[in-house]
């Protein structure tokens, strides 16, 4: 009964592997260590270092590892990149999914948790985003993770192997500073690699249609989104066949509160910087976060507070 981790020496992948370990279960670890960190994967840890592109390396750790789940987190995640380097996000992401998945059916392997985005949604106009919400993607990245979505449907549907997949909303926070976000790519990262440099913080426009002008988004501490692959894992064996959720908090904070935020966390107060709104950001994206309560019982139980201020602890304690 072990699970295979793809991407688990990753950012997410070293919180979810911890929450893995929590639950109890037996799990190894697949990763090309192309952005992955060594140190997010304890020594004891068996850490297959492959991509999920090697179909027969991926069939070998599910072999030798007697594996019955996959946690499929590997993927390149940069929107930015998505949209310069299309073919690579599409063979990384989508081939990869394809690949993991033709591993798994050769080997019987019938549970798999997939990593998707909230970026499957485009610029929804809705208060709150439920699953059922169209899927308009605006970029290559998140094209390809309504791709692997889709994929996955339809092998499942073929062949009888059962998943879930997590659309996560904007992930944040760290619960140890070995497992922190060393990218650095992210509003709460940027906002505070900006505070230590003595910088000031950017804010991507405030005309927005908002009350405070700044874009709104739902921020979930990467802690509580660990806690949903767990969930989703037993629900696998509860006899979950197909299923999506949204993976974030039901709530909305604007770019100017997680920079009021920042502040209380930090004592640091630096005047923001007004710049030129961000091309194809919504005024709005929030979860809602109904869906997974009621069918997992998953809630995320940290707040914005606590989000902000593991991740100050991470960021100064790696100074
Ligand atoms: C958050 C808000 C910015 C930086 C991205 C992906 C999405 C998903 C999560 C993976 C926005 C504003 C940001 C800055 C700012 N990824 N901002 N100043 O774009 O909501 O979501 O990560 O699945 O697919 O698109 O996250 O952290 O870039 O931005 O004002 O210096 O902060 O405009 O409103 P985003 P983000």
């Amino acid at each position: 009964m072990t699970w295979l981790l793809t991407g688990g020496a990753g950012y997410i992948g070293g919180h979810v592997l911890a929450a893995l370990c929590a639950d109890g279960r037996s799990v190894a670890v697949l990763d090309d260590m192309s952005s992955g960190v060594r140190a997010r994967v304890p020594e004891s840890m068996p850490l297959v270092q492959a991509s999920v592109l090697d179909t027969n390396a991926v069939r070998a750790a599910l072999r030798e590892h007697e594996v019955t789940g996959v946690v499929h987190l590997a993927a390149r995640k940069s929107v930015g990149e998505s949209v310069e380097r299309p073919l690579y996000y599409y063979r990384e992401n989508v081939g990869g999914m394809q690949s993991l998945l033709e591993a798994m059916l050769a080997e019987g392997v019938g549970e798999l948790v997939f990593s998707s985005s909230a970026a499957v949604y485009g610029m929804p106009d809705v208060n709150e985003v439920t699953e059922d919400t169209p899927t308009e993607p605006i970029n290559p990245y998140g094209e390809t993770k309504l791709a692997g979505e889709r994929l996955l449907r339809a092998v499942g549907d073929a062949s009888g192997l059962r998943w879930v997949a997590l659309r996560y909303f904007n992930v944040a926070g760290a619960s140890d500073s070995a497992l922190s976000d060393t990218l650095a790519a992210n509003l709460i990262p940027l906002v505070l690699r900006a505070l230590d440099e003595g910088r000031a913080p950017q804010i991507f426009g405030d005309g927005y249609p908002t009350p405070d002008g700044s874009c709104i988004r739902d921020y979930i501490h990467v802690a509580d989104l660990a806690d949903a692959h767990v969930a989703a894992a037993r629900a696998l064996a509860d006899g979950t066949t197909a299923a999506v959720y949204n993976v974030g908090r039901g709530e909305g904070f604007s770019v100017k509160q997680v920079l009021a935020a920042v502040r209380e966390v930090t004592g640091i107060h630096i005047e923001p910087e007004i710049v030129a709104p961000r091309p194809g950001d919504p005024a709005r994206l929030v979860a809602s976060a109904a869906a997974i309560e009621r069918d997992l019982g998953f809630t995320a139980s940290r707040d914005l507070h606590e989000i902000v201020d593991s991740a100050w602890r991470a960021w100064t304690a790696r100074r």
